[in-house]
């Protein structure tokens, strides 16, 4: 389990993550849901070592991992895919892919590289291609492969689908479906309330950086107004 017990992002003196507990179960989903302002980035953030965490704890499979710097969450099998798809946009996309493998054993890289190969078949396409030059779509794509790369336990991804069109976001629901299958957990951000509660066995809505709903999908698939009264 991914166990967040409490946690706490600051900015500027502003709790803006303010005692979040929750879990995410190895191949499952966990969708969170919030309005702008919610506290949803910050968290992902902080999870990842990205922005400081004031208070409360982030656990992995029982090991203490709050304080510790990005390359040692990611180390320990946490990676985030930030808001915005960022890639090494002057690099190619098997540059972008390698640099995020830095971490892995060298023998080690080619394995995990044709795993996102087979996993984004557009990707092993465009493989000499320059980054900045592809879709806002394969460069989502390839900002989850730069998470990938680390072959991590859990994978917490922050607006999945801003800005980019059905197909494309069907496309990457489908991806997180297979990452599940095979045994990752997945924390969600998603903006399109069907996909989520599609995706997740577990919906979270945050509110002023705390938990205002915790449910199962079912809970709420038909009664929207639930959904509703925790975002406002
Ligand atoms: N760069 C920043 N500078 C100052 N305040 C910020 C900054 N980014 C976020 N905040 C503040 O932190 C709080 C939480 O923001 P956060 O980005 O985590 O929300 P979010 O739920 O991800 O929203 P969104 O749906 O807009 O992505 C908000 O009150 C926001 O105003
Ligand atoms: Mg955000």
């Amino acid at each position: 389990m991914l166990e967040l017990s409490g946690l706490q992002v600051s900015r500027h003196g502003r709790r803006v993550v303010d005692g979040v507990s929750l879990t995410v179960a190895p191949g499952q989903v966990t969708a969170l849901l919030g309005a702008n302002g919610a506290g949803k980035s910050e968290l992902v953030l902080g999870v990842a070592g990205l922005m400081p965490v004031t208070g409360g704890t982030v656990r992995v499979d029982g090991r203490d991992l709050t304080g510790l710097t990005p390359d040692r969450i990611r180390a320990a099998g946490v990676a985030a895919v930030p808001e915005g798809h960022h890639v090494l946009t002057q690099l190619t996309v098997e540059e972008n892919l390698r640099a995020a493998g830095s971490l892995l054993p060298a023998a080690e890289i080619a394995a995990v590289m044709d795993e996102v190969w087979t996993l984004f078949p557009e990707l092993a396409e465009r493989r000499r291609q320059k980054a900045g030059t592809m879709s806002g779509g394969q460069q989502q794509m390839l900002a989850i492969g730069h998470a990938l790369m680390c072959r991590p336990k859990y994978l917490l991804i922050d607006e999945m689908s801003l800005g980019l069109a059905p197909l494309i976001v069907s496309r990457l629901a489908k991806v997180v479906t297979d990452l599940a299958a095979r045994g990752m957990g997945i924390l969600l951000v998603e903006q399109f309330v069907e996909v989520a509660l599609r995706l997740a066995s577990h919906v979270i809505v945050l509110r002023k950086g705390a938990v205002r709903l915790s449910v199962h999908p079912d809970e709420v698939r038909h009664d929207r107004t639930r959904l509703s009264d925790a975002y406002l």
